[in-house]
């Protein structure tokens, strides 16, 4: 099983014109030091919204893209779940987090048990969008941090488990 790991407004909107909503600075330390060491698995948006297009240091980085001439210094490129799968095979021990965005969160989500979604308490204007996690029957809070704030914005951190039924 797969983690996520997003940041969300209220209306659960992640992105717009291809770029996150806000950066808060708190939030990108968290994301590094949950992410360090692991292999992350992001679409090829998400990966051109990085600074330079480059993949994220110390981190095994996985994209997907059905493109099949498309190829980046740095990344495995997967062009299905079934190569996304292959892909993962040589690093049992590692915890992979999927990282965006919006496509590759609504495809991977079944596949994860965990995600770590931090809240703003914000409503921005976005076209990229988390699915509703909370209308999820499967999905509980299990975690929510104390109230923090960076100038004027108020956000969460929150951890969500996925309840296995078998
Ligand atoms: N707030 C957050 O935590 C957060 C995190 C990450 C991203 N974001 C935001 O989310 C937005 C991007 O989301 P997005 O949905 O537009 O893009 P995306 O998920 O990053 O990338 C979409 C691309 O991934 C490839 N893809 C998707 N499903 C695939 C599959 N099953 N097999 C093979 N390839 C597949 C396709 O690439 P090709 O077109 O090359 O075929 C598709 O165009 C941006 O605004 C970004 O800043 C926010």
């Amino acid at each position: 099983m797969m983690k996520l790991i997003a940041a969300i407004d209220r209306n659960n909107g992640i992105g717009k014109n291809g770029q996150l909503l806000t950066s808060i600075p708190n939030d990108m330390r968290f994301f590094r030091e949950t992410t360090t060491g692991h292999v992350v698995v992001m679409g090829r948006k998400t990966l051109e919204s990085f600074p330079g297009g480059k993949p994220l240091k110390n981190r095994v980085n996985i994209v997907m893209t059905r493109n099949p001439a498309y190829s980046k210094e740095g990344v495995i490129i997967v062009h299905n779940t079934e190569e996304l799968e292959k892909a993962l095979r040589p690093y049992p021990d590692r915890s992979v987090f999927v990282i965006g965005g919006e496509s590759i969160y609504r495809e991977l989500l079944d596949q994860c048990d965990t995600a770590y979604l931090t809240k703003i308490d914000h409503v921005y204007d976005a076209d990229a969008f988390f699915p509703d996690i909370d209308a999820m029957p499967e999905w509980q809070c299990i975690y929510k941090s104390e109230e923090q704030t960076y100038f004027n914005l108020v956000y969460y951190f929150t951890e969500y488990r996925k309840q296995i039924t078998v």
